[in-house]
């Protein structure tokens, strides 16, 4: 049995972050909304309550019964969750004169578990303008700081069966120093988990649920030569073997060579995949389109086409795998309301209404860095395991205005020199994504004694955590001279190279 803590979600921009924190410390845990219902099934070891952006003296401030939990599991509140706590067993809640964000030095006062091995005074983050200004009756004050008399504490041994625990720190950021330990301490120490959720684990797990899920079932996958839809499908096929059929489709718009390494791999991984050479059926719908959204459509239709032509020859299919990840599924709350929205995302929908087939997802609780070291548990090989996120539409979408075979033949040759001079210099892992695009304008260039007049290029490379936000990156001018020179020596058509010093926002990632 799989032991689980839940996180209850009150909308804090921090939740995930505490998710990560926890399976980093090997627990699986899930976040729901704070107002849906669970059970305290054996496997759940404790509670989690998160961050908002609400105050515990609002009107409407979201609220759980939490005296009802500690009577079954501990529980830990960061935040909103520590002042919700302190609130509904007595204690006064309060706006501070100022608030406080930031670091600061968080001063502990006694000895207790979820303090082991944390120094008496080490580096905290706070985000907080309301503060616990007194603790309800019989709790013990654990820690402060020089601004707030309450920085963390716990329930007296007699209030609850389990203990309450409080934090009004952030302890899953980064800057908190020893935040990753207090956790650590809740889980193992406070809730009793073992901390045994590795890679391997769950690898074994998964597979032996899939193998009950999908039974003696065929089950067809569109693979997309990332990281996600490798790792899905590989999972699968250690699970049923080759009543999984994958499908890989060349949409004319990949980077260079890229269908014919991605097959080899999946070859290498002992995949049963069919690789379908779509390119001119792509470039055909393509023919005279210039509007990004009507691009993006057209792949994405034409995509579900191909799909679903080659899913009918295989005959009995009942299953559909898919890559979705948990970052896709978590439904984020709102604050202003008990309705939830669920994140809609580039990669997800289109297949599953078409076909009636049932969703196969092995990876739906995974976050990407887990995705990956599940991957390189399984033996594929880094070079798709940590390769730049890439959009489904491709080169179609860096390919500004109507796109071409001729086009996409000179934006790959372009990008494979960016790309490659990246991984040779060592750049390629300190950007998040890079990427090449061929701009629709001409200009006038000499080489040799001849006057030229041909394409442009803009490198593009950021660094970002998770595509929402992104800085570009600051490469070094003599590796951009490079690649510039590179390309415009070997890349007949083009004479000229720009870079990219946009950041997101104003901007986006992709220039379409
Ligand atoms: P933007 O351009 O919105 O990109 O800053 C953020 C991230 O999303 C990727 N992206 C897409 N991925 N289909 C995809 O699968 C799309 O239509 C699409 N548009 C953007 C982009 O590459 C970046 O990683």
């Amino acid at each position: 049995m799989t032991e689980k803590i839940l996180i209850l979600d009150f909308g804090s921009q921090y939740t995930q972050l505490i998710a990560r924190a926890v399976r980093e410390a090997n627990v699986y845990c899930e976040i729901i909304p704070y107002h849906q219902p669970f059970s305290f099934t054996d496997d759940l070891r404790g509670i989690i309550l998160s961050g908002s952006p609400c105050s515990v003296n609002d009107a409407q401030a979201p609220a759980v019964n939490i005296r009802s939990f500690a009577e079954k599991r501990p529980v830990l509140g960061i935040c909103y969750g520590a002042q919700l706590t302190a609130k509904q067993f007595g204690g006064h809640v309060a706006k501070s004169n100022k608030r406080e964000y930031g670091r600061t030095s968080l001063q502990t006062k006694t000895e207790d578990p979820i303090l082991k091995n944390i120094p008496s005074s080490s580096q905290v983050w706070m985000s907080h303008s309301d503060s616990i200004q007194q603790l309800p009756d019989g709790f013990i004050l654990l820690a402060d700081t020089e601004s707030i008399p309450v920085a963390a504490f716990r329930s007296g041994s007699s209030a609850v069966h389990h203990p309450i625990y409080g934090v009004q720190f952030h302890p899953e950021v980064y800057h908190s120093t020893d935040g990753k330990k207090l956790l650590k301490n809740f889980l193992t120490d406070i809730c009793g988990c073992a901390g045994d959720w590795t890679p391997a684990h769950f690898i074994s797990d998964t597979v032996e649920q899939l193998h009950q899920q999908i039974g003696t079932r065929k089950v067809i996958m569109a693979l997309s030569g990332g990281v996600d839809s490798t790792v899905a499908a590989t999972l699968i096929h250690r699970a049923v073997g080759n009543q999984f059929h994958g499908i890989f489709v060349d949409n004319g718009v990949l980077r260079y060579k890229e269908f014919d390494q991605v097959m080899e791999t999946y070859r290498s991984l002992g995949l049963n995949i069919t690789g379908i050479d779509a390119r001119q059926r792509f470039y055909t719908e393509l023919a005279g389109l210039t509007d990004p959204e009507t691009k993006r459509k057209t792949i994405g239709r034409l995509f579900i086409d191909v799909f679903q032509e080659e899913a009918k020859k295989i005959e009995g299919v009942q299953g559909l795998g898919q890559g979705t990840i948990y970052p896709d599924v978590i439904e984020s709350v709102s604050v202003h309301g008990p309705s939830a929205t669920i994140k809609s995302h580039h990669n997800v929908g289109g297949l599953p209404e078409h076909l009636h087939l049932e969703l196969i997802e092995p990876l739906r609780f995974l976050f990407k860095d887990e995705v990956r070291n599940v991957g390189r548990e399984l033996g594929i090989p880094s070079a798709l395991i940590d390769r730049h996120p890439f959009p489904g539409p491709g080169l179609a979408i860096r390919i500004l205005g109507e796109v071409n075979e001729e086009k996409v033949s000179l934006l790959q040759r372009a990008d494979h020199i960016y790309i490659n001079a990246l991984k040779e210099s060592g750049l390629y892992d300190q950007v998040w994504q890079a990427g090449t695009i061929l701009l629709p304008v001409k200009s006038v260039g000499v080489m040799g004694d001849e006057r030229t007049y041909e394409y442009s290029v803009a490198l593009r490379a950021v660094t970002s955590v998770d595509g929402m936000t992104a800085d570009w990156a600051h490469l070094p001018h003599s590796f951009l001279a490079e690649v510039s020179n590179s390309i415009i020596n070997q890349v007949r058509g083009i004479n000229r190279v720009v870079y990219d010093i946009s950041s997101k926002p104003p901007a986006t990632i992709e220039w379409e």
